[in-house]
């Protein structure tokens, strides 16, 4: 596939009005997604896992309008209208109009929520931004008529990639891969898709509690971040271990070794960091409750022989992974021993899920 696969030939139907709605989760990824040239097209391939309760449900209303001079469009954030979303969704738009040609014949309405609170300091633009694409692919769907699912999902995912890097990986689930990798056939830098290989039971319904350190607003935007790696003292071989890592990873999924499964993932999350920490300029992203969090995992792994492990994002919060198996004992030693590290001793128990969902009207 190519980017011209995306520009539709004309609609055969038309419509004046309507609305759609898509609930769509964030993703956690496992190798990690940090450098990217223009367009978010990604220096190195990542895979996630897609999560289940956190997620964005979007309604888009639209209505025909006169003109199509320009993009109009206006966005409520549970229930309150939202000014400050509007530049980043002007850009997606421009973005994405040559291959979704009716933008600008529209009104539309957008009314977004997240089931986690928007000062969570969980990113909501994986899942805002893949609401947001589906919800336009619904709209191209009634247009054109008939569409397949594997079009609709890949050029869904295209979309949203677009709009974000990361919201690419969550329109379907439950392992995603983004990124050209040699071990995949199928990958591709211009969308998601589902990893196509055996995966061991053992990595089924895996867990994530994010534990939130930090509500605050973001210190560096992952924009921002990205860009700090063109030039970056350590770019390139970073982006040939991310290679090395998904090699690793397709193995592992496969044979069940979840000790080298943890020491990849907690290795990338610390790698994400330590590129953050030899940019120019400089971010320390954890807290002193991410270190006391990570270093008391390790402990509890050490005398318990659990195989919890964590990963991080571009911020202070702990996403602690764990098999489905030891879910009563991590949650135990969750709540004794990690929650006091959270503010106000809030986390979020989530799990791997398996993609976004349309809502009838
Ligand atoms: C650290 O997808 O938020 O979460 O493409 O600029 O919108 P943009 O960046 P974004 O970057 C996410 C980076 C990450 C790692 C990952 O999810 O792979």
């Amino acid at each position: 596939m190519t980017e011209q696969d995306f520009i539709p030939e004309t609609y055969s139907k038309t419509k004046d009005s309507g609305s759609v709605t898509w609930s769509s989760p964030s993703n956690i990824a496992l190798v990690k997604y940090w450098g990217k040239k223009a367009d978010q097209i990604p220096e190195n391939p990542s895979i996630s896992f897609t999560l289940d309760h956190c997620k964005t449900t979007t309604i888009l209303s639209f209505s025909k309008k006169e003109s199509s001079d320009i993009f109009s469009f206006e966005v409520f954030l549970d229930g309150e209208q939202k000014d400050s979303f509007k530049s980043k969704i002007e850009t997606f738009f421009k973005r994405i109009e040559s291959y979704l040609p009716f933008l600008r014949d529209y009104h539309f309405k957008i009314e977004t929520s997240n089931t986690f609170p928007h000062s969570s300091g969980i990113a909501s633009s994986a899942s805002g931004m893949s609401a947001l694409a589906l919800c336009l692919m619904s709209i191209e769907k009634e247009l054109s008529g008939e569409v397949s699912e594997t079009y609709f999902n890949q050029k869904a995912s295209f979309l949203a990639r677009l709009g974000s890097g990361s919201a690419c990986r969550s329109i379907e689930g439950d392992l995603i891969v983004w990124g050209t990798h040699k071990g995949i056939d199928g990958s591709s830098d211009l969308f998601g898709v589902k990893y196509p290989f055996q995966v061991h039971q053992n990595f089924k319904n895996y867990q994530d509690t994010i534990l939130l350190v930090d509500k605050g607003e973001k210190q560096v935007s992952s924009t921002v971040g990205h860009n700090l790696m063109h030039n970056h003292p350590f770019a390139a071989r970073r982006f040939e271990q991310a290679h090395e890592n998904m090699s690793e990873l397709i193995e592992i999924f496969k044979n069940g070794d979840v000790d080298a499964f943890l020491k990849i993932v907690e290795s990338e999350a610390l790698t994400l960091h330590a590129m953050m920490m030899t940019s120019m300029p400089y971010f320390i992203l954890m807290k002193p409750n991410t270190m006391g969090i990570i270093n008391k995992i390790w402990t509890f792994r050490k005398e318990t022989n659990s195989k919890v492990c964590f990963t991080l994002d571009a911020g202070a919060n702990v996403h602690v992974l764990y098999p489905e198996s030891e879910k009563d004992a991590v949650l135990e030693f969750i709540k004794s021993e990690l929650a006091i590290f959270c503010q106000n001793g809030h986390y979020i128990t989530d799990q791997i899920g398996f993609g976004a969902q349309q809502i009838s009207d």
